[in-house]
């Protein structure tokens, strides 16, 4: 729409600067330390809801990071779109690998690099201002809801128990997320699912303090070889994960549904070049697209122990650590498999070490339904900025909230993301393309117009 795309190019650069404001506040959950920027992070957040034309707009506290709603509800026989997002951001460590400080945005090469640029305050902050291009030119088709967390980094569990107490202030027609990728601007596409998550931490003991390695090195079990070797046989020869009942339940694709994820384009040299290694590796039997797609997985996600500083230190040392996180699929349970790992990494342990095994946080896998209006309203507005109908693809990461969304609040959910997987999400140099973040901002209203167009019929 013409007044729309007038609106957006005369306050192209406005846009731009708020989010650069916003990727200023080192918001990150997961380190307490952080707390009075993530609560000013919400703070900012509930403003710009509220310059944007939402009303009732709150910073709601909750047992953590506080959650941010507004709505604005136009007639309340319409149509209402939740619009779900998280301002809270990773912890931007190792820090000697970034380019420029990761609170202090830069825009190189027509890219925002910052912490949060694309994971998830670039994206969240389309819908805002997506919105306000609707306010501000009367032509808000819908009722819109915005909550907008602080704590997806970290697992969601506060936002749980706010879905639950919140029912009816929540109410509406489908749930609508840009916190997910696309293949390309020149390919773009739609998440179908997310996988869901257990997330676990596990200790290995030894002796009763570090030893001098030498004196009783050969004597006394190492814990960090122990671990070592615990973690290895976690997966098999043909990197199946090893752990019994892992599997069981895992929704199976059909060779049709198998054939067309594989159809998705993919270029195999393109990816181990950008990774910078020279072999893929994974479970035999599955190529790249499926196995970050739709199987299970088990990653260890840091490991500790011992003397890690500079130099040498001759320890044995009596402890060591590691965080391992299971990514699941349809048919698999993340409390029960918390439960199984749990189970299985005590009966691995030899009787030289003590293990302590506890889970951390999960949520459950979602697949999103492409035969709902919503979806082929994201569908629609792609295909009408892009120029291309979107490709559907199964996500890799995870939304704990998402299967929430469904069991508490009854409400489906689209994934309509614009970010790219080379967006560095979680790793050092995160960015975001301005053209992402312009196109977002552009299709956005399109999903709305649709989506209201379609719910009348
Ligand atoms: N936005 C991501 C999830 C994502 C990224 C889905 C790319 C699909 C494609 C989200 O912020 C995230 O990182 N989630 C965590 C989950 C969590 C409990 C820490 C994840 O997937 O590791
Ligand atoms: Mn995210
Ligand atoms: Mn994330």
């Amino acid at each position: 729409m013409q007044v729309w795309k007038d609106y957006q190019a005369q306050h192209k650069d406005r846009f731009l600067n708020e989010l650069l404001e916003l990727l200023r506040i080192p918001s990150v959950s997961a380190d307490s330390r952080h707390n009075e920027d993530t609560k000013r992070c919400a703070e900012a957040v509930k403003q710009r809801l509220e310059e944007a034309g939402a009303e009732k707009v709150e910073v709601c506290p909750t047992a953590g990071h506080p959650i941010v709603y507004g709505e604005k509800i136009i007639d309340p026989s319409f149509p209402t779109v939740l619009v779900y997002g998280h301002y809270d951001v990773q912890p931007p460590d190792p820090l000697d690998l970034w380019t420029s400080p990761p609170f202090e945005p830069v825009i190189k090469d027509g890219k925002i690099f910052a912490r949060g640029a694309c994971d998830d305050k670039g994206q969240f902050y389309m819908h805002v201002k997506a919105f306000e291009t609707m306010i501000k030119t009367n032509t808000l088709p819908c009722n819109v809801k915005f909550m907008i967390e602080g704590e997806e980094e970290v697992g969601s569990n506060n936002l749980g128990i706010f879905l639950d107490s919140n029912k009816e202030r929540l109410k509406a027609d489908v749930v609508l997320i840009s916190d997910t990728s696309m293949i390309s601007l020149d390919t773009p596409s739609i998440d179908t699912g997310l996988r869901g998550l257990a997330y676990m931490e596990v200790g290995v003991t030894g002796p009763n303090r570090d030893l001098h390695s030498g004196v009783y090195g050969g004597a006394v079990a190492n814990p960090a070889t122990i671990l070592a070797k615990m973690i290895a046989s976690l997966h098999d020869e043909n990197n199946h994960v090893t752990i019994p009942g892992f599997y069981d339940g895992v929704q199976e694709l059909s060779a049709a549904e198998r054939k067309k994820l594989n159809e998705a384009p993919f270029d195999e040299a393109e990816y181990k070049k950008d990774l910078g290694v020279e072999e893929l590796w994974g479970e035999k039997g599955y190529t790249t697209i499926e196995r970050t797609g739709i199987r299970p997985t088990l990653e260890v996600n840091g490991i500790w122990g011992g003397y890690t500083g500079e130099g040498a230190k001759t320890v044995l040392p009596s402890k060591a650590f590691a965080k391992i996180s299971m990514r699941l699929v349809p048919g698999q349970d993340w409390v029960k498999i918390s439960d199984l790992f749990k189970a299985h990494f005590e009966k691995i342990a030899p009787k030289s070490v003590k293990v302590t095994v506890t889970a951390h946080h999960g949520g459950s896998p979602y697949v999103t339904p492409t035969d709902h209006l919503a979806f082929k309203a994201a569908s629609q507005a792609i295909t009408e900025t892009f120029g291309k109908e979107p490709i559907p693809v199964r996500g890799g990461g995870s939304i704990p909230i998402v299967a929430l969304f469904e069991k508490v609040l009854g409400l489906k959910t689209v994934l309509m993301g614009f970010g790219l997987d080379s967006d560095n999400l979680h790793s050092p140099n995160e960015k975001y393309d301005l053209a992402n973040f312009y196109k977002g901002i552009e299709t956005i209203p399109y999903f709305h117009q649709y989506f209201a167009e379609g719910s009348k019929k």
